[in-house]
């Protein structure tokens, strides 16, 4: 969408006048390095070019109107900057950008009159690209260009991962703020979640493309099931740290890990932790042969971070199974795994151009004949960071 078009949804339903701010957020996918991300371990993600648009004007009174072109049957959503600015459990959406209003205070950048905002997302819902990253991040730019914050992206993308913490309930890493926020054209950012340095690695995908594949698995549980993934990984932690002097799973290599591995007192946890640790390693490497060229070894570690996120770390199910394992049988497909949290949504895959249109007809074929539902499939590009559109 372009942002004379985003103006002109704006004015439908809020009028013509004053001056209207319009901000570009990205969706995200990860191609390696699952479920390290709360473990101080490295993630591989990039940002994508679909994603969320904003429009927004300031207001003379303290209303916020929330209004989505995705959910024109919901209407104007109000909220209250004074009298309404808590999680409300009964106004839906809004609660992503509403919690970004209440970091900024918690932050000590107090908004004394409310907004109007028009929002309106690309990215399919629920896939696990991240929507809900998009939207906080792509409310807090909008945020320093209505008042005048001159909050850094890295720093909002900290502030959207403690609004989705403390404000929606969801205990997740940084990864995916962190991707929205500082995503690069054509690359990739290889992020330590410890220390938070990263670097961005070209994506040169010649003559290959990443196809996305969405299960429209309902996600259910998946809040819930990922909480609890999160406390396994901390309680191997703690049994492990009564001999080791670390401060997250990412610190060990898989050699220390194997040493102490009967310091952990269930198969389970064992299995999450050790998880944890090859996936962190893993991802280490994918990104030296990315650099060396060697794409298709790339693929090869695509291939076994979903196996650990299978059967040891338990989060695919049987969607994402058929998709990767129909994945690995087509000609061209250099490696393909689940990303994101699992339970559902999405599974990436590295695509030559010759062998895609076959890879969306075969693997949606067989998805449909075993799942009982269809796949979606896109053919994503990589895109920039959150942005004011101008
Ligand atoms: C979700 C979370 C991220 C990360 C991934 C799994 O997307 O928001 O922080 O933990 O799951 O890698």
């Amino acid at each position: 969408m372009d942002r004379t078009k985003l103006i002109r949804e704006f004015e439908k339903i809020y009028g013509a006048g004053g001056e209207i701010v319009t901000v570009f957020s990205p969706g995200r996918v990860n191609l390696i390095g699952e479920h390290t991300d709360y473990n101080g371990g490295h993630v591989f993600p990039c940002a994508l070019t679909i994603g969320t648009y904003y429009a927004a004007r300031k207001r003379e009174d303290t209303k916020v109107h929330f209004y989505s072109g995705n959910f024109p049957r919901q209407g104007v959503v109000e909220r209250d900057i004074v009298s309404d600015l808590p999680f409300n459990p009964k106004k839906g959406f809004s609660n992503y950008p509403m919690g970004m209003v209440w970091t900024y205070a918690e932050h000590g950048m107090k908004i004394d009159r409310g907004f109007d905002v028009y929002i309106f997302g690309t990215i399919p819902n629920a896939s696990g690209l991240s929507s809900s990253a998009s939207i906080e991040v792509g409310m807090g730019k909008v945020l320093n260009e209505l008042y005048g914050f001159a909050v850094p992206n890295l720093d909002i993308a900290l502030y959207g991962q403690f609004s989705e913490n403390r404000y929606n309930g969801v205990n997740c890493g940084i990864m995916d703020q962190f991707a929205v926020a500082m995503g690069k054209k054509d690359c990739a950012m290889f992020l330590d979640t410890a220390t938070l340095q990263y670097e961005y690695a070209p994506v040169r995908l010649e003559g290959m493309k990443i196809v996305i594949s969405c299960t429209n698995k309902k996600r259910g549980l998946a809040d819930s099931k990922y909480n609890e993934r999160r406390s396994e990984c901390e309680t191997a932690l703690s049994e492990l740290q009564k001999e080791l002097p670390i401060q997250a799973l990412g610190e060990l290599t898989e050699e220390e890990f194997e040493a102490h591995k009967d310091l952990i007192k269930s198969e389970v946890r064992y299995r999450r932790a050790r998880h944890a640790v090859y996936e962190n390693r893993r991802t280490i490497k994918a990104v030296e042969l990315l650099k060396a060229g060697d794409i298709e070894a790339f693929g090869k570690l695509m291939n076994e971070s979903h196996l650990s996120t299978k059967d040891d770390y338990e989060v695919t199910g049987i969607e994402l199974d058929t998709i990767a394992e129909e994945s690995w049988k087509i000609d061209g497909c250099i490696g393909a795994r689940m990303t994101g949290a699992g339970f559902g949504g999405c599974a990436v895959a590295i695509v030559k151009d010759e062998a895609v249109e076959n890879y969306i007809h075969t693997v949606g074929e067989k998805y449909k004949a075993k799942i009982g539902y269809a796949a979606d499939f896109y053919v994503v590009e990589i895109g920039d960071g959150t942005y004011v559109m101008s």
